[in-house]
């Protein structure tokens, strides 16, 4: 049998290179991973381009323009990225026959619920950058409604820039640090975040009726503030560093934070059986891999 090809746009970010490092394990598929540089998804011509040479049964965008705080200054560039691009790849997808399963966020919503929000749930992003990923995600499913949307929060790796990473190198270099203790969330470990979009892959592969497009939550299970994740990461990586918690108030950024993201994951685990892992466990490794 023909081996289906899986095209992974920004694959040099958190998520791709944890899709990058998975890939091995998955030798029913042949990858293909293209950079920024090798396709910068704004550029239509490009993106045609590239599916007309691969003809790749599934697309993971996991490009984006990420940089939250940045992007209330580049409303512009931010948009392109997240909303026009996304929309690009999605008819282009449509147009060659490709699964397109893009990724999303819980900065969609405000976060003034107080129980996790459901897929359902009305979005009203407070940041520049949330109403971005909102638009990709409103013109993946317009250009193509068979589109698989998968929003997470909180996502960390071995690689890149992240909160996790952030707190180790701090916690080595100072002996006491302030952490935000009324933003509640759910972190996400990328490698569990890649496992599980490569699981719901498989599990469509034999027959066309299991692919249910839509919006599906997916983050590592358990609420956490980011004073709380600080202090397990601490407690993990045995520093002596104090950490102080502090009120949002206190720690003044130029985007705003949804105070409550918690993702209802009762969808992604009943339609597609994806297992999700509690999120200390999944730190643990992470940490491991850092250290
Ligand atoms: N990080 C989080 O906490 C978080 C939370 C919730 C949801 N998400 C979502 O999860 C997904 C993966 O996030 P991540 O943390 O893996 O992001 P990331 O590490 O910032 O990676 C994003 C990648 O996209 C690439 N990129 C940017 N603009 C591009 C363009 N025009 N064309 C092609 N590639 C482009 C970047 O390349 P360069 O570095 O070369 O620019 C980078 O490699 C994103 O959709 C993000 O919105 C992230």
């Amino acid at each position: 049998m023909k081996k289906q090809k899986i095209l992974v746009t920004g694959s040099g970010g958190q998520l791709g290179q944890e899709l990058k490092k998975l890939a091995v394990s998955y030798s029913q598929f042949e990858f293909i991973f293209l950079s920024s540089a090798d396709l910068p998804v704004h550029h239509v011509e490009k993106v045609k381009n590239s599916f007309g040479s691969y003809h790749p049964q599934y697309c993971i965008n996991c490009a984006a323009y990420t940089a939250v705080d940045k992007a209330e200054s580049e409303q512009d560039l931010a948009f392109r990225v997240n909303g026009e691009a996304t929309g690009i790849l999605a008819s282009v997808c449509k147009e060659y026959n490709c699964r397109f399963i893009h990724i999303s966020t819980d900065y969609v919503f405000d976060g003034t619920a107080s129980v996790p929000y459901k897929e359902s749930d009305l979005t009203n992003p407070c940041s520049v950058y949330g109403a971005s990923k909102l638009e990709g995600e409103e013109k993946a499913l317009r250009f193509n409604p068979e589109s698989i949307i998968i929003r997470t929060s909180w996502l960390y790796s071995e690689y890149g820039k992240n909160f996790v990473k952030t707190m180790v190198k701090l916690m080595r270099e100072r002996s006491e640090i302030n952490v935000v203790n009324d933003q509640y969330g759910s972190p996400t470990y990328a490698a569990d975040l890649a496992e599980a979009i490569i699981a719901i892959i498989d599990y469509c592969r034999s027959s066309d009726e299991k692919w249910k497009p839509g919006i599906y939550h997916f983050s590592n299970e358990g609420v956490i503030s980011w004073f709380g994740f600080a202090s397990t990461i601490k407690e993990l990586t045995k520093t002596n560093c104090k950490i102080n918690p502090i009120p949002t108030s206190q720690y003044p950024t130029p985007a705003k934070r949804p105070a409550y993201s918690v993702l209802d994951k009762t969808k992604i685990r009943e339609t597609f059986g994806i297992r999700l892992r509690d999120w200390k466990e999944s730190l643990s490794d992470c940490i491991k891999k850092i250290n």
